[in-house]
């Protein structure tokens, strides 16, 4: 009986411990998803794939919100909730907008993103962009056009799909991009060694490609991945391009104008007067700019209108010259490489050998003046 009763009790313990840790599981969620709650207020309405919002002048906007590709994206991971961005549309009708279009609307509400992002909204006042805004150009790129309003994912590792918001505004580059020998790697290979619009333009602050300063580094630009040994050995690609560019006739003046007046205009060809911007094409390619004799003439044709067909000859082109390719050439380095070091070689054998013959001699005179005479034993003995 005992036994029973003490069972009862124990059985009455457990039911109401776990009723008690029911109820607090059925609230969890609940306190957690409170921002969900009211975000789920807003799209009993929003979710409705017709809503539409207009504007003043007639332009419209889809009021839809997708509800799930809202809670995936990054805000929507933080619980942020909508009326974190839209603080004054808590109740139903709306208050009125000032604004008188949607591109207006989108401008004023872009401003929402800049006090949570202080770093990316201080670098884009720098930009080509933000230039182009001041300036008149409301199509110029602000956040949301990169980085969308209610699906922002992070960019960091989608690499085309950064070119993709790009070409969003600059669909013709976009298309020069994707047939170049790096956009191809990036779009066909998934291959992320290439570079993609913000390695040469920059993200928030991209700058002015036209300027001085800009054409003067671009030689680094590329350097950056073509003077990379490691890099370049995975698909052979030889650095000796950077280094011949660096040490030929353009390349020396273009890199002193880098260091001592990088704002001074430079008529010196760089890497991209002869491979192109956008459309490089690999090697292979017989469109490739420098690859067949014609088109490398046109290119040095555009600097150098004298230009005739031996023109380019005259140059050893990107590569330590080879026997194959400039045997002149290539000897003649060989015959400075050999008779340099062996003539300084000599040089320095024969003087140091003088030196220590005088040495030995100076050595041998001083031994002979110190010997010391049978007197001076004696002396010693006798102090
Ligand atoms: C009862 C339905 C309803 C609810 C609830 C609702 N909205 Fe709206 N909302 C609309 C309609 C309809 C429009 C289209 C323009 C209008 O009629 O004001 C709109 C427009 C908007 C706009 C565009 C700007 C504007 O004012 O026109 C924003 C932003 C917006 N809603 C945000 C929200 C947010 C945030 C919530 C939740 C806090 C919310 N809405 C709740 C119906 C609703
Ligand atoms: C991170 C800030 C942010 C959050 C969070 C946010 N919005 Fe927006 N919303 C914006 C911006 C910026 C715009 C204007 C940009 C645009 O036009 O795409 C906008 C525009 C709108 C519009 C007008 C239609 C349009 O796309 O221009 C509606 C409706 C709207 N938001 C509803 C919502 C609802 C509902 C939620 C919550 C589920 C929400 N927003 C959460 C920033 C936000
Ligand atoms: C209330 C604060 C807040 C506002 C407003 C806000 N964000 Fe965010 N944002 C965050 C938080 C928190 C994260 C996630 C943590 C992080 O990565 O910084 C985030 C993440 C991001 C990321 C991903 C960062 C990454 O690491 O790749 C982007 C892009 C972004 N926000 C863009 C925007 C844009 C565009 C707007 C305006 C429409 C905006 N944010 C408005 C708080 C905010
Ligand atoms: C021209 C397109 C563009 C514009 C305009 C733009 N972004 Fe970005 N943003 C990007 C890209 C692309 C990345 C990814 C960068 C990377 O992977 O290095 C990025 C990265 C980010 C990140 C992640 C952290 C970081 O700096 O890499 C945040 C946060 C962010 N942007 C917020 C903003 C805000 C806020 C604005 C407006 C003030 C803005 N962005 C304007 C394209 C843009
Ligand atoms: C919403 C449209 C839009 C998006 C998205 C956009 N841009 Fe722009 N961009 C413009 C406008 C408008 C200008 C100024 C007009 C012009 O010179 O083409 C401009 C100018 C530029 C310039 C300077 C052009 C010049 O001739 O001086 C560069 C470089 C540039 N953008 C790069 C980028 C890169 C890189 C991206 C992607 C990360 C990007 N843009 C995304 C609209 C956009
Ligand atoms: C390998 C480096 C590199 C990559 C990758 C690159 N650009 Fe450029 N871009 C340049 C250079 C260098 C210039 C300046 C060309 C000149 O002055 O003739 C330039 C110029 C521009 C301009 C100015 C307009 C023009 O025709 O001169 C825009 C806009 C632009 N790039 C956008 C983009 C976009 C968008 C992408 C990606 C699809 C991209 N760039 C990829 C190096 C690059
Ligand atoms: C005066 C024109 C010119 C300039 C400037 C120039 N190149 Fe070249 N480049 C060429 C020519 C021509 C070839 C092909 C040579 C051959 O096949 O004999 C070439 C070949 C290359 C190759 C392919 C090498 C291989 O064998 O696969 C790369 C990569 C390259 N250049 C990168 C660069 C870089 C980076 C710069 C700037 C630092 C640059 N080039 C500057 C004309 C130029
Ligand atoms: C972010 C690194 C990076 C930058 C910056 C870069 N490249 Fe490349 N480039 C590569 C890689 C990686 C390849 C090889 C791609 C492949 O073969 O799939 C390549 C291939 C090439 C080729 C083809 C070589 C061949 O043998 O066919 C040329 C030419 C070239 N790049 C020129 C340039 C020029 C000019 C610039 C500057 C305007 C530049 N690259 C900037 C990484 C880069
Ligand atoms: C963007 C313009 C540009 C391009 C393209 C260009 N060059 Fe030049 N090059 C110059 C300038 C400027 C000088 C310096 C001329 C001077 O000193 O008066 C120069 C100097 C030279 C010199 C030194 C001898 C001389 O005439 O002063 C040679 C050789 C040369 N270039 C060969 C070439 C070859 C070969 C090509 C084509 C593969 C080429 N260049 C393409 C601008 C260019």
């Amino acid at each position: 009986m005992r036994i029973t009763h003490t069972g009862h009790r124990w059985q009455i313990i457990i039911f109401s411990f776990l009723l008690t840790a029911l109820w607090v599981s059925s609230q969890l969620p609940a306190l957690a998803q409170a921002p969900i709650k009211e975000n789920e207020q807003c799209l009993t309405c929003h979710s409705n794939p017709d809503l539409v919002v207009e504007f003043p002048d007639g332009s419209t906007a889809s009021g839809h919100i997708r509800s799930v590709a809202y809670s995936q994206s990054v805000h929507g991971q933080e619980a942020m909730t909508c009326s974190g961005c839209h603080p004054n549309h808590q109740e139903y009708p709306h208050p009125a907008i000032s604004a008188t279009n949607s591109r207006e609307f989108t401008l004023q509400l872009n401003e929402t993103c800049f006090e949570c992002h202080p770093d990316q909204a201080d670098k884009v006042q720098d930009s080509v962009h933000a230039q182009a805004m001041a300036d008149g150009n409301e199509n110029a790129a602000v956040c949301v056009d990169c980085h969308t309003a209610h699906t922002t994912l992070s960019l960091h590792e989608a690499r085309r799909e950064i070119a993709a918001t790009c070409r969003q505004c600059h669909a013709t580059i976009y298309d020069e991009y994707a047939t170049s020998i790096h956009g191809k790697a990036l779009f066909e290979e998934h291959n992320t060694d290439v570079p993609t619009c913000i390695d040469c333009h920059g993200v928030h602050n991209v700058e002015d490609p036209h300027t001085a300063q800009f054409r003067l580094r671009s030689p680094s630009l590329c350097g950056s991945c073509h003077a990379d040994e490691a890099l370049m050995s995975k698909y052979d690609i030889p650095t000796d391009v950077f280094e011949t560019y660096v040490a030929d006739f353009h390349g020396t003046t273009v890199t002193l104008f880098e260091k001592q007046t990088p704002d001074a205009a430079t008529n010196k060809a760089v890497c991209y007067d002869c491979h192109g911007v956008h459309a490089i094409l690999p090697m292979s390619d017989p469109n490739a700019i420098a690859n067949s004799k014609e088109n490398l003439l046109k290119t040095c044709q555009k600097c150098h209108p004298d230009a005739t067909t031996n023109f380019p000859d005259s140059w050893t082109s990107h590569y330590q010259p080879t026997f194959e390719k400039q045997p002149l050439v290539a000897t003649i380095n060989l015959f400075y490489l050999i008779v340099i070091p062996a003539t300084v070689g000599f040089m320095a054998v024969f003087v140091l050998s003088d030196a220590g013959r005088r040495v030995l001699t100076r050595r041998n005179h001083t031994a002979e003046a110190s010997q010391p005479t049978p007197n001076d034993d004696k002396k010693a003995e006798d102090a």
